[in-house]
C-alpha cells in the first residue's frame, strides 16, 4: 500500500495518516475520525477510510 497516497482530499488525509492514527489508539472509524479530521467534511472518503480502519486493526 502507498502509505503517501491521500485517501481524505478535505483534510489532506493519507494512508499513512489512518495508519498513524490506529496504531496511537484509535480502533474504530469514529476514533480515527476524530484523530485525524478524515471523513469530517463531505463524507464522501468514508467508506474507503473504514476499509483503512478495518485493515490496521487487524495488523
Ligand atoms: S474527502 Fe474526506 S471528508 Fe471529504
Amino acid at each position: 500500500m502507498d502509505l503517501d497516497k491521500v485517501v481524505c482530499f478535505c483534510q489532506n488525509v493519507t494512508n499513512g495518516m489512518i495508519k498513524d492514527a490506529v496504531e496511537a489508539g484509535a480502533k474504530t472509524f469514529e476514533e480515527v475520525q476524530e484523530a485525524t479530521g478524515a471523513g469530517t467534511v463531505c463524507g464522501a472518503c468514508a467508506e474507503n477510510v473504514q476499509h483503512l480502519v478495518e485493515q490496521f486493526t487487524k495488523e
